[in-house]
């Protein structure tokens, strides 16, 4: 991971900073702060707005090189526009813009006067600024060996607010968000050979030194409990599976838990049912989901999250392999109910259905979400701009599209019903581990169902957002680390709100 930027937090804009960044409206109004710089420069300011048509729009910029009458070298506008409009989701862009723009001036150390014609950013947008910012600068390079010294952003970013002090605490709340991003995106870039089922335990078991209870179950346990299903997956590998359980006991003692469970496949090679060669490799992010729970809890233990919350992580690694399972086999699952496998590619499925069935009963959870990279159709149906959603509850489905929208990881809900449900019954077994082409994304969703019982579900299947991911302005990074922002908010309104 390339280093973030080192941040400071001061109440007064220094006279002799070097770059200085203002946020500007569209009728080139800026702070109290930038309107006095920009009343110093003798006539620059407005020549160069007149000469370069800035309209203050968002993401719009302007580089003052050397103005007339400052002592600055370098005054940044940034666009913003209208300040009655700038909420928390243009101050997360803004803080990646900032970043990009600085970066791409190749400006070292750069002063950030926090403030719009509509006054000085609250503490709360100030805090969502430097999110955008952190994440921005996110970079996966620890494979790099010969770093380019040009290539790498601003080292040292001041920011000026007038009330640095409960800036400061704000941004307390916020980074272990950030720091559960990073870990997400980091645990997906990892390379499958370094990251084996063994070595993404060790990463969530350092989460104990924030406080969270992290047990770890090996393929011994495993046997006893029952997870015939996960454990089928498992057998082709020479990497024996886990399944990792965290404890965040934040809420109050007897509050039944949250429970958030991760789709943890290190490798998904498709095992006999072979994915084809081209793009093999971005299946080292089969594990997207555990990613992100994983990121959660990072968060919640960070930010001290008033909530009773368990994270179950499945985490294998599916191999074609003289032992490996094959199509035809039938498993018993730790439900009791048996799978028919028709194709050992469809696997993910396999592993989640014992672990929510093993959630469901130890923990008798409010709710379970799970995250998974589950099937390739959900990328084609909403490509990398949401997440697929499928869930049993109206309400829990309702709070998760809407922290879908307030945070940028957006959902959109999916159908389900009998009709889809038929479609995996099978003529040997229960069921059979796939539908078939159409509706993948729906017939996987329902085959999770038949595993959750009564309680409260929701399946996100991320297959199309966690990796491959767009440019964006607070991401440039091969993986978004998506799920975390999105559950943490989840977390916030439902338990701390
Ligand atoms: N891990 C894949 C799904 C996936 C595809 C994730 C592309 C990310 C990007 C999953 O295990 C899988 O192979 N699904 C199959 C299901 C099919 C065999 C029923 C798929 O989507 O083709
Ligand atoms: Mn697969
Ligand atoms: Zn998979």
């Amino acid at each position: 991971m390339a280093a973030a930027p080192s941040l400071s937090f001061s109440k007064t804009l220094e006279a002799d900073a070097p770059v200085v960044v203002i946020l500007v409206d569209p009728d080139n109004r800026a702070g109290a702060t930038g309107n006095a710089l920009i009343g110093q420069t003798t006539g620059g300011f407005e020549r160069a707005v007149a000469a370069t048509g800035f309209s203050g729009k968002p993401g719009s910029f302007l580089d003052i090189l050397a103005p007339a009458g400052l002592s600055a070298g370098r005054l940044i506008l940034a666009g913003v526009g209208a300040a009655a409009e700038f909420d928390d989701k243009a101050a997360l862009k803004l803080g990646g813009q900032v970043y990009g723009k600085l970066k791409e001036l190749k400006v070292k150390a750069a002063t950030v006067v926090l403030e719009t014609s509509g006054g000085p950013l609250s503490p709360e947008l100030g805090a969502e600024f430097l999110l955008g910012l952190r994440l921005r600068a996110y970079e996966f390079d620890k494979y790099k060996t010969a770093k380019k010294d040009e290539a790498t952003g601003p080292v040292a970013v001041t920011v000026v607010a007038e009330h640095s002090g409960k800036l400061k605490k704000a941004w307390a709340e916020v980074e272990p968000v950030a720091d559960g991003v990073v870990i997400a995106r980091d645990l997906v870039h990892e390379a499958p050979n370094a990251l084996g089922p063994q070595e993404f335990a060790a990463e969530a078991e350092k989460l104990k030194k924030l406080g969270v209870e992290v047990e770890v179950l090996g393929e011994k346990d495993l046997r006893k409990i029952g997870m015939g299903a996960l454990l089928a997956v498992a057998q082709g590998s020479v990497r024996p599976p886990r399944v990792v359980v965290m404890k965040w006991n934040g809420g109050k003692d007897g509050d039944r838990p949250a429970v958030f469970i991760g789709k943890g496949l290190v490798f998904d090679s498709g095992g006999i049912s072979i994915k084809p060669a081209a793009g093999m490799e971005d299946m080292k992010a089969d594990m997207g989901g555990a990613a992100a729970v994983t990121g959660l809890f990072r968060a919640l233990a960070g930010r001290k999250a008033k909530v009773n919350a368990i994270g179950l992580l499945g985490i294998v690694e599916n191999m074609p392999d003289g032992g490996s399972y094959r199509p035809g086999d039938i498993l018993t699952s730790l439900s009791g109910q048996t799978i028919e496998v028709v194709n050992t590619d469809a696997e993910g499925r396999l592993v989640l259905a014992d672990v929510l069935t093993y959630a469901a009963d130890r923990f008798k959870p409010v709710f379970m979400i799970n995250l998974a990279t589950l099937t390739g159709a959900i990328g084609v149906a909403l490509g990398s701009q949401m997440a697929g959603l499928f869930s049993n509850d109206d309400q829990l489905a309702g709070e998760l599209v809407k922290a879908g929208e307030d945070t940028g990881e957006r959902l959109w809900r999916m159908p389900m019903g009998p009709e889809y449900d038929k479609l995996i019954d099978s003529r040997f077994a229960d069921m059979k581990n796939s539908g078939g082409r159409s509706a993948g994304s729906i017939t996987a969703a329902q085959f999770l169902k038949r595993f959750v019982g009564e309680t409260p579900w929701a399946h996100l299947d991320i297959a199309g957002t966690a990796m491959s991911s767009p440019e964006t302005d607070i991401n440039r990074a091969w993986a978004s680390g998506y799920g975390v922002r999105l559950l943490d908010r989840l977390v916030r309104t439902r338990f701390e709100g």
